[in-house]
């Protein structure tokens, strides 16, 4: 690339037409809120509306963050899958303390959640677990996830030999594999404009219900 500084200061952001948000007229609780934006996200063809960055910290405080797809989401939080034996399976564990974010940006849409992660029963994980599909739950049986490998070409015969396995014993179950839910304690909404006067409105858990704030963009 010629000027990368130049390319990437000449790339467009937040370009709108933007849906409307009305902090005036907003649910009592982030989940409803939510389900809202996600319905708006899908009714515009936001690509792959369920995926967000999970964020943990590792022993020693530092971040890390990947992307992850949400299994679903109700009253009592928002709800991911993994191996619980992967680099964020073990952060987890160590420090339950999480953030997600979902940026939507055909319509301008920032959800950013922070709260704890809570393991949901084996029985809940393992019935996540058989919905996967025969080669993800494959690449979930080797177990290997987030460690070294030292040829791709290893992945390749260990998922054909895997696969072959599951042909056999289609209930096989990987037992790190975990359900997580995010018991959310702040949620914001972040609304972009076109005139870049952007709306953020933050929802924090207090004991018995939800308190919503505006907050300066
Ligand atoms: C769109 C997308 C969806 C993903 N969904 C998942 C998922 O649901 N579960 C998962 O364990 N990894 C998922 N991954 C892979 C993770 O980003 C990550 O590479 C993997 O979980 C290992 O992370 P860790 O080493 O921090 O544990 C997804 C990646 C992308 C790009």
């Amino acid at each position: 690339m010629e000027d990368i500084r130049k390319v990437i200061r000449q790339s467009k952001t937040l370009v709108g037409p933007f849906p409307p948000f009305n902090v005036e007229d907003t649910a009592e609780h982030p989940y409803d809120l939510f389900l809202e934006w996600f319905q708006v996200a899908i009714d515009n063809g936001v690509n792959e509306p369920h995926s967000m960055t999970l964020s943990t910290t590792d022993a020693n405080g530092c971040p890390d963050a990947r992307v992850l797809i949400i299994k679903d989401v109700d009253q009592h939080g928002w709800y991911f899958a993994s191996s619980s034996e992967s680099e964020k399976g073990k952060q987890i564990e160590n420090n339950p303390h999480v953030a997600m974010t979902f940026y939507w940006s055909e319509i301008g849409r920032q959800v950013r959640i922070r709260g704890k992660a809570v393991k949901m029963d084996q029985e809940v994980c393992t019935q996540d677990f058989l919905k996967r599909g025969t080669v993800a739950r494959a690449i979930a049986l080797l177990g290997k996830q987030s460690t070294v490998m030292n040829r791709q070409q290893e992945a390749d015969e260990a998922v054909r030999n895997q696969m072959a396995i599951l042909q056999q014993q289609p209930n096989l179950v990987y037992p790190s594999w975990t359900l997580y839910r995010t018991v959310a304690e702040e949620v914001e909404f972040w609304q972009a404009q076109e005139d870049r006067n952007h709306i953020r409105l933050k929802y924090f858990s207090e004991k018995d219900h939800w308190l919503k704030r505006l907050l300066w963009a």
